[in-house]
């Protein structure tokens, strides 16, 4: 499971410079996930190929779709024959997620197309199905955003949106706040956590139902988590005696732990239906 964050207040620009121009800090914390999680844990992208439930044929944006894990490593839980838009407002994540998209052999047609969610260049009504992963925490009106993503789908078109819960893998948090300042929370669920998409999606689409799941990180290097915690602010920006500080805190956590820092974890799904 993904656990992209970036704290609020960044503007878009700085944004895309320092977080997305390409997947190296994205791939930082997926690493924790990817090494870290217990090996009975549903695969991320499939549960989301499988939540989203898309009709065989459908024509689908990915809006904020980065590198593309999703359309290679959840290929198994979408039908075939999808005519997918790859969409992001970072040139180098499209590239990245239209080559994985292909290489996945399993779609009709992959389209990249460079794209702010807050102000798409499609028509009305052009899609079936809208996909927004972890994403709608860095816009500054998420809102204006899902209505965006309602203006583009068909009525009775699919919008599927993935966050972070609240509360989600507070240990983490606590250790980048100890060591940097800040919040000791998830950022990006206390921007747009699961139970604030599926009030503001209540408000836009029919049939809104909200599924999560959760999981366990058992980290065993500190450095690993050192690398997830300075991919996002305060910590990228934070100086090598903070960074040492964070490292020696993770270290005591983790003899403390008796070699590894259990950190729990919930993220979901919100699935909705344009109005007719
Ligand atoms: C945390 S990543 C998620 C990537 C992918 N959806 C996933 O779940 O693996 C967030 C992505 O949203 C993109 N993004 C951020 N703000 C955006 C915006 N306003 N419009 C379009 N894409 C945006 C970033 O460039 C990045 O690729």
């Amino acid at each position: 499971m993904s656990n992209p964050t970036v704290g609020s207040g960044v503007n878009p620009a700085e944004l895309l410079d320092r977080q997305y121009r390409d997947s190296k800090k994205l791939e930082a914390r997926a690493n924790l996930h990817r090494r870290y999680g217990r090996s009975d844990e549903p695969d991320w992208f499939v549960w989301i190929a499988q939540q989203a439930n898309l009709p065989e044929g459908a024509k689908v944006l990915d809006i904020g779709c980065g590198p593309g894990w999703l359309w290679e490593a959840g290929k198994a839980g979408f039908p075939s024959e999808l005519d997918l838009t790859l969409a992001d407002f970072s040139a180098g994540m499209v590239e990245a997620a239209v080559e994985a998209a292909n290489a996945a052999g399993h779609y009709a047609r992959v389209e990249g197309v460079v794209a702010d969610v807050s102000l798409l260049p499609f028509a009305d009504a052009s899609f079936d199905a809208v996909l927004a992963c972890h994403m709608l925490y860095h816009v500054p009106d998420a809102s204006l955003a899902l209505k965006e993503l309602r203006r583009v789908l068909r009525p009775g078109g699919i919008v599927a949106v993935t966050t972070n819960a609240e509360g989600n893998m507070a240990p983490l948090y606590a250790l980048g706040a100890a060591a940097f300042g800040g919040a000791p929370s998830d950022p990006a669920a206390d921007i747009f956590g699961l139970n604030r998409a599926k009030a503001l999606m209540e408000a836009l689409f029919d049939e809104v139902v909200m599924t999560s799941v959760a999981g366990d990180l058992n980290v065993t290097s500190a450095e690993d988590l050192v690398l997830a915690l300075t991919s996002f602010p305060p910590g990228q920006d934070a100086d090598d005696a903070a960074v040492a500080h964070l490292y020696e805190l993770t270290k005591a956590a983790m003899v403390a732990g008796g070699g590894a820092i259990h950190i729990p974890k919930v993220s979901g799904m919100v699935r909705g239906l344009a109005p007719r």
